[in-house]
């Protein structure tokens, strides 16, 4: 009888190893966070040319430089946001011929140290006026009539997003102003589809060319 007991026992104990193990991976796979090394990061974005137009904190080239600027600055920004973007690059679900490469030749490692660097830099400053009252009266107030939500109840007063866990949403307050008024425009297009529900395409499509400009102009100065 006490045998019977104590494999009863063991079976039980051994069942619910055998449940636990099976869970495993999935708890894994739950919290799989890749937390990134900052100084690592700091060689693998110069090792890996990263630096070279993104400039060697992040902050990007300046408006007369490069790409007629349209180069995106990586100083202070969310790493989850930045280890987004190269995914959605990677997958080829957010497009820019040079960028989907570049994303391919890091692997998740050297993409999560590489955010981590570029995030732990000054915040990024940008270069235009941050006075322009169009600008400023659609970024707070939105227009209900055409479905365009304030761009603040989302990316906040400053422009600086959230990285909550349900929320992953850019800083933008700073941004280059010719990287913002691209985005601008390939939301509008619907080029660039990759925000969740795709919100931000439904936000732009009533944007005139001049709003663009002058949301442009407010958010690249905050
Ligand atoms: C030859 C220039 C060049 C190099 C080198 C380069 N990038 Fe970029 N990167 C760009 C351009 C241009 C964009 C904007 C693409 C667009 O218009 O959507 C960009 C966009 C990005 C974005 C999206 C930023 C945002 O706010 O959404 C991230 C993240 C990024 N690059 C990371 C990297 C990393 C990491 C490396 C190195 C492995 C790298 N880039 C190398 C030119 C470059
Ligand atoms: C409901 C929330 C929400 C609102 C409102 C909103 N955005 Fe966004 N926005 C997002 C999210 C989320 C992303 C990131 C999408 C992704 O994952 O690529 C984003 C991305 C952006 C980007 C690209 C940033 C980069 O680094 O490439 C710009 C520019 C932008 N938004 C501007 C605006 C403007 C201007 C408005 C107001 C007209 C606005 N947004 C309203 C949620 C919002």
């Amino acid at each position: 009888m006490k045998c019977v007991f104590t494999a009863l026992l063991l079976c039980l104990f051994s069942y619910t190893c055998l449940a636990a193990q099976q869970k495993t991976p999935l708890k894994t796979k739950a919290a799989e966070v890749i937390v990134g090394d900052i100084e690592a990061g700091k060689f693998k974005s110069e090792d890996n040319r990263c630096q070279e137009c993104h400039g060697a904190d992040g902050n990007g080239q300046g408006p007369t430089t490069g790409a007629a600027g349209k180069f995106a600055k990586l100083s202070g920004q969310y790493p989850d946001y930045l280890t987004k973007q190269i995914r959605n690059f990677r997958s080829g679900e957010r497009k820019s011929e040079f960028m989907q490469i570049m994303a391919k030749s890091i692997d998740d490692t050297d993409s999560a140290d590489i955010a981590a660097y570029f995030a732990s830099q000054k915040k990024m400053q940008g270069d235009g006026s941050g006075k322009n009252e169009v600008g400023k009266n659609l970024f707070i107030n939105g227009d209900a009539t055409r479905n365009i939500l304030p761009c603040t109840s989302c990316h906040g007063v400053d422009g600086r997003g959230i990285d909550a866990p349900q929320q992953l949403i850019p800083v933008i307050g700073g941004q280059e102003w010719r990287y913002l008024e691209k985005q601008l425009q390939d939301w509008r297009s619907g080029e660039r589809h990759n925000s969740d529900g795709n919100l931000m395409n439904t936000f732009t499509k009533q944007l005139s060319d001049l709003e663009v400009q002058s949301l442009t102009d407010y958010i690249s100065g905050l």
